[in-house]
C-alpha cells in the first residue's frame, strides 16, 4: 500500500466515531435473572430488522491457551443454555476437545447494544443434534456429510464432486453424519453493554455464584 493510501486510511479510522444516544441501561430494569434478560433484549433484536440477529462469534482457546474466534448460529436459547451446532472435527471442535471454556459475543449495531456470556460447553445429546439436523434443507445435511471443516481444501471442484457423490449416496434421507452436532454453552457469567453518550457506557454483569443464584453488578465502562 502506498504510503499515502495508508496516511489517509488511517485519518479515516481515526475519524468513524459516533456517540450512542439511544437507550439506557440500569440495575432497576435489569432482570434478576440473566436468561430472561437475554430473552427480552433479543425479542427486541428480532423486530429490529437485523439481516442475521442470531449470528454470534464464539471464542474458543486450545489447550495452551491460544485464543480463535468465529462467527457462528445461535440455535436455541433456554435455561440451560446457548446452543450452536457444527462440525465435531473442526478447529473450533478440536479447541472445545481441549478446552472445554468458551465465550460468546453479540453485538447488535442498531440497538448500540453487546451482550457477552462466558461458561462451560457441552455436546448436545444425539437426539437433540438428530432433531435440528433433520430440519436443516437437503443440501444444507449433504454439505455436513461433505465438509471435513476446518482442513485443507484442494479445490472447490473436489467439494463439489464429494457433493455430487453424496446426493448420488443420499438420495432422499440424509443420516447424521457421526462428526457433527450441537454445542451447548452453559453460562456463569453474563454482561449487558448499552452504549450511552460520551462513552460512559451502561454495563450491568451477572456472576454465578457457588450457591447457584446469579449476582448482578454493574461494571465502570
Ligand atoms: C453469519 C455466519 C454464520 C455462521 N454460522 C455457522 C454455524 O452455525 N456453524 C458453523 O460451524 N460455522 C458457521 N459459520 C462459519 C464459521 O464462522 C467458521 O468459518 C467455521 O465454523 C469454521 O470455524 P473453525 O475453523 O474455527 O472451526 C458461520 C459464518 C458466518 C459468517
Amino acid at each position: 500500500m502506498a504510503e499515502q493510501e495508508k496516511d489517509s486510511l488511517i485519518k479515516i479510522l481515526q475519524s468513524l466515531r459516533r456517540d450512542y444516544i439511544s437507550g439506557k441501561f440500569d440495575e432497576s430494569v435489569a432482570h434478576e435473572n440473566p436468561f430472561e434478560q437475554f430473552r427480552l433484549w433479543f425479542l427486541e433484536v428480532l423486530s429490529s430488522d437485523f439481516v442475521e440477529p442470531n449470528a454470534m462469534v464464539l471464542s474458543t482457546a486450545s489447550k495452551d491457551g491460544i485464543p480463535s474466534s468465529r462467527v457462528v448460529l445461535l440455535k436455541k436459547f433456554d435455561d440451560k443454555g446457548f446452543a450452536f451446532y457444527t462440525n465435531y472435527q473442526s478447529k473450533k471442535g478440536k479447541d472445545l476437545a481441549e478446552n472445554p471454556y468458551a465465550s460468546l459475543l453479540f453485538y447488535w449495531d442498531k440497538l448500540e447494544r453487546q451482550v457477552r456470556i462466558n461458561g462451560r460447553v457441552e455436546k448436545t445429546s444425539f437426539e437433540e443434534s438428530e432433531e435440528y439436523f433433520k430440519s436443516r434443507p437437503y443440501l444444507s445435511r449433504i454439505g455436513a456429510w461433505a465438509s471435513k471443516q476446518s482442513s485443507p481444501l484442494r479445490s472447490r471442484f473436489t467439494l463439489m464432486r464429494e457433493v455430487a457423490l453424496l446426493t448420488m449416496k443420499y438420495p432422499v434421507d440424509v443420516p447424521l453424519p457421526p462428526f457433527w452436532g450441537g454445542y451447548r454453552l452453559i453460562p456463569d457469567f453474563f454482561e449487558f453493554w448499552q452504549g450511552r453518550p460520551s462513552r460512559l457506557h451502561d454495563r450491568i454483569a451477572y456472576i454465578l455464584q457457588p450457591d447457584g443464584k446469579w449476582k448482578k453488578q454493574r461494571l465502570y465502562p
